[in-house]
């Protein structure tokens, strides 16, 4: 069966350098050719793409749908209440039965395992939409508007500040293989995985550091990113107060943005809890690309799931 496996998108790290940049490059022609209102192109005609969601979800579902749509294919939505992933039927069958149905399965689930399992045991590809771990999408996304921005990633200077999330998680997985400065600049007991953290430094592909003063960290920095202080994660939201408390000192406000320098861009994946991880002033100025970033998810996961099809 390994023999047929087909690729899927699980982790940045899976993939190569000249790998990424094909990719930016392919999601560059089709934000094009979307922006464009060319709809000859159809390359995803007759196809279908499932999509299993177990948390909510604004950009993901929407950026999905509609791109696969628009590219001449069909989505289909299962929301947390429509199949009971790992409860009313197990992973395992689960992906051997839309496997038969679709040519294609989007996942956004808690446990990483879950996406690694639709992939194992499936027989199309998989694209892992957002898990407890990480969040690849996102990252091609964000590196697609640097891109746009600044002319290249490479080399830039990348500072995140606030949770050692699933964000953060998969902004190593694009330092191991892909050359950027980046800093993670989060308070104590709320680094990254140290396992993770430890093969995005020793690749010596990127200098990747972590550190707790934001005003220090952001010096030079090309763009400071934001999310949120507690994430879809079991629990996390319920801690509240006394989780937030450890974030005094991390919010992305107009003085940090300043502490960076003029040249600094503002991200933040959103959904954003304005007056919290940051500031209705910078989600708002001409410096931050956060919209840029939510359209972009789109064209980077076209150009993934063309890639994935063979298209
Ligand atoms: N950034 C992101 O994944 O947004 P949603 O949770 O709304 O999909
Ligand atoms: N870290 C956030 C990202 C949301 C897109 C979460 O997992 O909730």
């Amino acid at each position: 069966e390994s023999l047929s496996k087909p690729p899927s998108f699980l982790h940045i790290d899976d993939n190569d350098e000249a790998k990424i940049d094909a990719l930016l490059e392919r999601a560059s022609e089709i934000k094009h050719i979307i922006s464009s209102n060319d709809l000859a192109y159809q390359p995803f005609k007759g196809r279908t793409l499932c999509m299993i969601f177990t948390k909510p979800s604004l950009r993901t579902r929407v950026s999905f749908e509609t791109g696969f749509h628009l590219l001449g294919g069909h989505a289909i939505y299962l929301g947390p209440e429509d199949i009971g992933l790992g409860g009313r039927e197990d992973t395992k069958d689960i992906a051997r039965v839309l496997s038969r149905y679709n040519d294609i399965i989007m996942a956004r689930t808690f446990a990483h395992q879950d996406v690694l399992d639709l992939a194992e045991y499936g027989s199309v590809p998989v694209v892992n939409g957002l898990t407890d771990f990480n969040h690849p999408c996102q990252i091609m996304a964000d590196a697609l508007t640097i891109k746009e921005a600044l002319g290249s990633v490479k080399g830039k200077k990348i500072v995140y500040v606030g949770d050692g999330n699933n964000i953060v998680h998969s902004w190593l997985e694009l330092a191991t293989v892909y050359p950027i400065h980046f800093v993670c600049c989060c308070p104590e007991g709320y680094e990254p995985d140290p396992k993770l953290l430890e093969r995005a430094q020793a690749g010596g592909i990127s200098t990747v550091e972590v550190r707790c003063d934001p005003a220090d960290a952001v010096r030079g920095a090309d763009v400071i990113y934001g999310d949120v202080w507690a994430s879809m994660n079991a629990g996390q939201k319920e801690e509240g107060q006394s989780r937030y408390k450890a974030f005094d000192g991390f919010q992305i406000n107009g003085k940090l943005m300043a502490a960076a320098g003029p040249q600094c861009k503002f991200m933040h994946c959103l959904p954003a809890e304005r007056g919290l991880e940051c500031t209705d002033e910078v989600m708002e100025a001409p410096y931050s690309l956060v919209f840029q970033e939510a359209e972009n998810r789109m064209h980077a996961q076209n150009a993934i799931m063309l890639d994935l099809l063979g298209c």
